[in-house]
């Protein structure tokens, strides 16, 4: 499918098709659209289903290779309003193209839905980060050496070249800090870089990626916000800080720990955008 996929106008179909699969099985149309990362699938238990299915019933879908994410899209309800959840996501780490791996995103933009929530696990850069902290992320610097709107556009999905000056939308941000403090939850707020993976970084690497302005660094999400900017939807995304990495005292990330880290946190993750999401 890789292959087929990098053929342009073979993806535009690809999409359309798979587009019309979900409009003529699905209850409604997405108002939301929420992906959920490592270790942090909880909110589909607070998601009051009606519709799911697995990946590999999807048309098109990329296979998911990691075993930490099971890979279905949940279409429900969770705190009223209309969402669609991807349970696990492809990464670039996996062999994908990020065209590719953001295929399954840029089919459910058709449906015109005005908010993406995505979530991930990353290990923390800046130095007053500790394992469980919750990040909004508020920019984000891509080092991954791909993007998902190379090559042909088409101007009813998006602008050529999309303006990124406020990838993550500042007002959903501001909402959510308040939604947490008014849980009594601290949340921090940072500069997302995305890596390739997946081996993890060398402490000379984490020296510089500190250097470059990032707080946390993960190998998951950009891609997905570049598509979501591109196709006009507001953005709000959330790190949880699994690890934290000083490269002055470095300590091996062991992805095992990684995981155990973040559905540390998920409870908490979960109960703030189940609340986030009964303010919008
Ligand atoms: N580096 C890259 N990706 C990660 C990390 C990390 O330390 N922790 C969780 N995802």
């Amino acid at each position: 499918m890789q292959d087929q996929l990098y053929n342009q106008d073979d993806y535009y179909q690809k999409v359309k098709e798979t587009f019309e699969f979900l409009k003529a099985s699905v209850p409604f149309s997405p108002e939301i659209i929420i992906t959920l990362g490592t270790g942090l699938s909880g909110l589909a238990e607070a998601c009051e289903k009606a519709w799911v299915i697995p990946y590999e019933k999807i048309p098109n879908f990329p296979k998911s290779t990691v075993e930490t994410h099971t890979g279905e899209l949940i279409f429900g309800k969770i705190s009223g309003k209309r969402v669609a959840l991807f349970r696990g996501r492809f990464h670039y780490y996996e062999g994908y193209s990020a065209k590719i791996l953001t295929f399954p995103l840029r089919v459910l933009t058709l449906f015109k839905p005005e908010i993406y929530l995505v979530s991930n696990a990353a290990g923390g850069l800046n130095l007053s980060f500790k394992s469980g902290d919750l990040m909004l992320i508020k920019d984000h610097i891509n080092l991954i050496p791909d993007n998902p709107l190379r090559g042909t556009n088409f101007e009813e999905w998006g602008p050529r070249f999309p303006d990124m000056s406020r990838a993550y939308d500042e007002e959903l941000r501001e909402r959510f800090k308040k939604v947490a403090a008014s849980l009594g939850e601290e949340v921090k707020e940072g500069v997302y870089v995305a890596v390739p993976g997946p081996s993890l970084e060398t402490p000379a690497e984490t020296r510089f990626l500190r250097l470059i302005g990032a707080d946390a660094v993960g190998m998951s999400t950009v891609p997905e916000v570049i598509v979501a900017v591109h196709a006009g939807l507001r953005v709000c995304g959330i790190s949880v800080i699994a690890n934290v990495n000083d490269p002055d005292n470095f300590q091996p990330i062991l992805f095992e720990e990684v995981v155990k880290a973040s559905q540390k946190a998920e409870k908490r993750l979960t109960t703030l955008v189940v609340e986030f999401l009964k303010t919008l």
